[in-house]
């Protein structure tokens, strides 16, 4: 008796097991992507402040603002969620950053990411 019952919970235990490991595996799978094109339509907020090749020589002033166009998407979305969470501290970019979702980082990332000096000019520029 004591045995069937012990064996019924270990059945259990494992079916729990798999249900979690497999709630897991999903969460993983669904890791945000981020959407170049999604992120043009995200950035109308940036681009006052961030240079991006091709619009600092006409606004010389932004130079202060470091340059992220070109920077790679991990190093964006990093920064983004560090001014989000306040381990990084400047209030700007603080408040910017706390206004975008996951997503929009990932996708604002990927659009900068592709900023390169060699990219071909954008309407956005
Ligand atoms: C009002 C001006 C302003 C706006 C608007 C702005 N930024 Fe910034 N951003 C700054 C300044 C200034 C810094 C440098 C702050 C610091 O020293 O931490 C910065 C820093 C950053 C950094 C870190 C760069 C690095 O080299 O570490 C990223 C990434 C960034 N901004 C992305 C964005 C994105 C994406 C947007 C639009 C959604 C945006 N910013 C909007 C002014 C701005």
């Amino acid at each position: 008796m004591m045995k069937s019952n012990a064996t019924v919970s270990k059945n259990i235990i494992f079916s729990l097991s798999l249900i979690f490991s497999s709630i897991c595996f999903n969460s993983q799978a669904a890791e945000i992507q981020g959407n170049p094109e999604a992120g043009a339509s995200k950035v109308r907020l940036c681009i006052g402040c961030h240079a991006i090749p091709g619009y600092r020589s006409s606004v010389p002033e932004i130079y202060t603002v470091p340059m992220i166009g070109g920077q790679s998407s991990g190093y964006i979305v990093s920064s983004l969620q560090a001014y989000k969470k306040g381990e990084r501290k400047h209030p700007t970019m603080r408040s910017v950053a706390g206004s975008l979702t996951d997503q929009d980082m990932a996708d604002i990332a990927e659009y900068y990411a592709a900023q390169i000096a060699s990219s071909s000019p954008n309407k956005l520029k």
